[in-house]
């Protein structure tokens, strides 16, 4: 069985292995391209084009090509085209199905591939939720989810000679930004992580769009609104991107455009790019001081590396905001494909995991280590999924992989909601966030007693929310509910203020899972729940039903 690491990223996506010397590879699409465009062109009801193809396409198809669908993982979304309705998690298993199939030709359908894909360290419950779901449709065995940056720290342990010491992975993509702390050594901790999954490089693209079209209007004068036009506007996109990149080394850019008959060139400067994209800049630095303060909270005050990641942190006002505002010196580490490297690095340190290590038991952490996380070290040759690997294992020696377990930290605090009805001024609604960001991963037993509140209640309504907001808050708007059930099974005719235990955990990968039981007589309750926004089983195989006819291509 293949084992890969997937960056399935917002603009673009990656996907990587290992070479028999334990090495990580990036591995080309059919094009020979070692990134592939994350958007989907649906150009007919049997037909679709993935990457490249799909965003050369979408001049002509501007309304049956979708671009930055990550950005929409989680939310219950629906694109339709040819009458068939795609959620988020359909058309991220298209781009999954294309880049598994596209660096792996010749693979039969029935043959599984073993991967770990990684999601942005900021990504909440539902949002992770979303991407096993299109991992599954796309018929991947998911190892784990690894966040972005600690990826990029294992591909970075890897490759280079780390002494003990802490960096920031600063990660700005094409739709997410991700800053992580991280102590580097004989085991890479995540201290405290944040972010902002709607800041990456498509707001950039988006400013400079916005200036690009107000200068061609000046300039050309048009009869008719080109910002109405999805074709020019289509075309505008590409090449605002375009000279977004050229301006990363070059100052000055010319573009020409054409308008309903009507040319002209026009000239963007880098200063005045950096001016136009100042606060979203500015944004990221907020949240490198919250995430500095938050790190400093967990006893970890000093900042040795800053590697930047992500192909937005090629423009150079993030290297010179960072050191100006931070005084760091920030190196970029393989911007485009350290994340997959990572997580192929990844997957085979998994591979080599005993059982119970990705189980819930609690590990003891011991004194000498820094707060926030729990060892997950890999320590025994034992392989946990899947058959028997068809390509050769590399050695665990070559890999260096014993060297970089990784720990990982919540992305959001969650809890339930919580009615509280001795308020004089009614009953009070607020969430009680049992679980806070940052805490160490996995969280094993967060018990919640909620009480009945009538004589011979049969069920109780569960409510489980997520902060929303950049910090947490006990305000139900400052939040976002993630998972929304019913317990049902209570023994028959407890009295009224009954307690009952609600056990919440959070696996390594972030992933929400939830035990009830009633304590007195030890039953265990049922649990009908669905997380908010994300596909549940039967809508997965309804989805899978629309995608199995469609033929991609890239
Ligand atoms: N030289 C460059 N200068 C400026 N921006 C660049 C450059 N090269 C790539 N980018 C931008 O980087 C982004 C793509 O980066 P990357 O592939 O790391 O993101 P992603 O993985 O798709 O997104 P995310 O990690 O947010 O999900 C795009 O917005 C692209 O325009
Ligand atoms: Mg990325």
């Amino acid at each position: 069985m293949r084992t890969l690491g997937i960056d399935l990223g917002t603009t673009y996506s990656v996907v990587a292995t290992l070479d028999e010397h334990g090495r990580p590879i990036v591995l080309r699409n059919p094009l020979g391209e070692e990134t592939t465009a994350s958007v989907v062109c649906f150009e007919s009801a049997t037909s679709i084009l993935v990457g490249s193809a799909a965003r050369n396409a979408a001049p002509a198809y501007p309304d049956r090509t979708v671009a930055l669908i990550k950005r929409q993982m989680g939310t219950d979304r629906l694109l339709s085209f040819d009458g068939v309705e795609y959620t988020p998690e359909a058309v991220s298993a298209l781009i999954l199905r294309a880049l598994v199939d596209g660096v792996l030709p010749g693979r039969q359908p029935d043959q599984p591939v073993r991967a770990v894909v990684t999601v942005p360290a900021y990504f909440g419950i539902r949002e992770r939720e979303a991407t096993q779901q299109a991992c599954l449709l796309a018929g991947i065995d998911t190892l784990e989810l690894v966040s972005e940056p600690v990826a990029a720290a294992v591909h970075y342990g890897f490759s280079e000679t780390v002494g003990l010491g802490t960096a920031v992975v600063f990660d700005l993509g094409g739709g997410t930004f991700d800053a992580t702390v991280l102590t580097l050594g004989g085991r890479i901790q995540v201290v405290a992580t944040d972010g902002d999954t709607e800041l990456g490089g498509a707001d950039w693209d988006r400013r400079l769009v916005s200036h690009m079209l107000d200068q061609f209007t000046a300039q050309v004068r048009p009869d008719t609104d080109p910002g109405d036009d999805e074709v020019f506007m289509s075309e505008l996109e590409l090449a605002a991107e375009r000279a977004k990149r050229a301006l990363s080394t070059t100052a000055v850019q010319r573009v020409p455009l054409w308008y309903a008959g009507r040319g002209a060139t026009i000239t963007i400067s880098r200063a005045d790019f950096e001016a136009a994209t100042r606060d979203l800049v500015d944004s990221a630095s907020q949240c490198l001081r919250r995430l500095l303060a938050a790190a400093g909270r967990a006893g970890v005050s000093e900042v040795d590396h800053c590697l930047l990641v992500g192909g937005s942190s090629r423009m150079p006002m993030i290297a010179a905001t960072l050191a100006d505002e931070f005084g760091w010196q920030p190196r970029l580490f393989d911007p485009d494909l350290a994340v997959a490297k990572g997580a192929a690095l990844r997957a085979h340190q998994i591979l080599r995991m005993p059982v119970s290590e990705k189980t819930w038991a609690p590990r003891p952490r011991r004194a000498a280590e820094a707060p926030g996380g729990a060892d997950i070290s890999a320590r025994g040759p034992v392989p946990t999924l899947g058959g028997p690997a068809a390509e050769p294992d590399p050695p665990a020696g070559a890999t260096g992989l014993a060297a970089h377990p990784v720990a990982a930290v919540v992305a959001r605090g969650l809890g339930p909601l919580v009615h509280d009805s001795h308020d004089k001024s009614g009953q009070r609604r607020y969430v009680w966030h049992v679980v806070h960001q940052n805490d160490p991963l996995p969280v094993v037993d967060r018990q919640i007693t909620l009480a009945t509140i009538l004589d011979g209640q049969a069920s109780i309504r569960i409510e489980v929310y997520e902060q929303a907001g950049a910090v947490e808050s006990a305000e139900v708007d400052d939040n976002r509910l993630v998972l929304d059930g019913e317990l049902s099974g209570l023994p028959p005719g407890l009295p009224a203020g009954s307690p009952i235990q609600l056990t919440l955990r959070i696996g390594l990968d972030g992933r929400l899972s939830l035990v009830a039981t009633e304590p007195k007589s030890g039953a265990a309750l049922t649990i009908e729940a669905c997380i908010d926004g994300v596909l549940d089983g039967s809508g997965r195989e309804r989805a899978a039903r629309s995608l199995a006819g469609l033929a991609v291509r890239q």
